[in-house]
């Protein structure tokens, strides 16, 4: 139906049932594990299939639902965020181009760009603080090809104006990439704000239950869509059949789930912020965030991800994180559960010790992925393990 809205497209799109004769009628879509697939004719091969890798029924159908969550016309499912990542800069750049990044990005996307592109490929990366437009203009080359957004970013929630900076460098010819996994479609569009290309990791609010490796890409744009799907199919980073399933399952309840998400985040960032042992809550929520306003403007609501400094070091942030009893001690975010973690040993490892130092990731800094448990639960349980250090 016309202007079906975001709830009823993550049920419905992609999952029709087969009520026609012959059909079986499923109301969840099966999952397809067959490899390969017959045909009637040499020609024409049945309904397009081939061979699983190329195009399978049961990754079709999440790419389309994935598709309408963003607002795009075309969507593709790979085996992990980083194969959807790597399929992108194989398929759109050249050795010697330039790309423009956000310098507060998750440290397995930095791994990428400035271990394995860079270095292998020689592509140039320059990392800025994309929260102030101008650094992008300053950086800008004749060969930049792509910039690359993490808005908010991982792990200091720094917000980037994507709107604003996509008419920016739109007109020197260059394709605005948004990392979108920590807001997921419900909050934030970026396809709508004028990106080219949104990626997700699947493996977090999108699947959401912390049982799937995933990543997708959407797009709007037809050459970009085929030349990523080329590459897909040609270094074979596709989401495998049972995983498509589970996300097809999981993100049927997203739109539920990212609600509450956001309001046990306020309520837990608000609790924080009042709290003597915590010197700096960071949570695009609250007005105190310095890009408050942006947020306000390009997002439907803030997410469920908070970043605070403690008031101490490592030993003091180790004792709080290892007393607590809801939140889980583990990397990843996203999940119904809560998680949280320490960002310069534990995610954020493998940036280098300098550049976390500059960003502002200090060993007392400590990121919360806040799941969809009893608010009062979370917060008494928090309050408890500041008592602690
Ligand atoms: C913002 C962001 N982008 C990309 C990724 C990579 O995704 P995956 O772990 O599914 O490969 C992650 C993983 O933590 C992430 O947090």
């Amino acid at each position: 139906m016309k202007n079906q809205k975001f709830e009823t497209n993550a049920i419905h799109v992609g999952e029709k049932p087969n009520i026609k004769e012959g059909g079986s009628g499923d109301v969840i879509s099966p999952i397809h594990l067959s490899t390969t697939f017959a045909r009637q004719d040499v020609d024409i091969p049945t309904a397009g299939y081939e061979y699983s890798r190329s195009l399978n029924p049961t990754r079709k159908a999440l790419e389309a639902k994935l598709a309408a969550l963003e607002n795009a016309k075309y969507a593709l499912a790979f085996s992990s965020g980083m194969a959807a990542e790597t399929s992108l800069l194989l398929a759109l750049l050249q050795t010697g181009n330039h790309v423009i990044a956000t310098d507060d990005l998750y440290g397995g996307t930095q791994r990428l760009f400035l271990k394995v592109f860079q270095p292998n490929y020689n592509i140039n990366f320059s990392l800025v603080n994309t929260g102030n437009s101008e650094n992008i203009a300053n950086s800008l080359q004749e060969n930049t090809k792509l910039l690359w957004l993490e808005s908010p970013t991982n792990p200091l929630l720094k917000i980037s104006d994507i709107a604003n900076i996509a008419r920016t460098v739109k007109s020197k010819g260059v394709i605005t990439v948004v990392d979108n996994t920590f807001m997921s479609p419900y909050f934030q569009n970026p396809l709508n704000l004028g990106a080219d290309i949104v990626l997700h990791s699947t493996s977090k609010y999108i699947n959401g239950h912390s049982d799937s490796i995933g990543g997708a890409i959407m797009t709007n744009n037809k050459d970009i869509y085929e030349k990523i799907q080329f590459i897909q199919n040609s270094v074979g980073a596709i989401m495998s059949p049972f995983d498509s399933y589970m996300v097809l399952r999981g993100i049927k309840t997203l739109a539920a789930r990212m609600k509450v998400h956001g309001e046990n985040a306020i309520q837990i960032a608000n609790f924080l912020n009042q709290h003597p042992k915590v010197k700096k809550v960071i949570y695009p929520g609250l007005t105190s965030h310095p890009q408050h306003e942006i947020a306000k403007k390009q997002m439907k609501g803030f997410g469920g991800m908070i970043s605070i400094e403690l008031d101490g070091g490592i030993n003091e942030a180790k004792k709080f994180v290892s007393s607590l009893n809801y939140f889980a001690l583990a990397e990843s975010l996203g999940g119904v559960e809560s998680l949280i973690e320490l960002p310069a040993p534990m995610t954020h490892a493998s940036v280098p010790e300098k550049t976390r130092e500059k960003l502002g990731i200090t060993d007392s800094l400590v990121r919360i992925s806040v799941g969809i448990e009893n608010q009062d639960d979370l917060i008494n349980d928090l309050k408890q393990a500041l008592d602690k250090i």
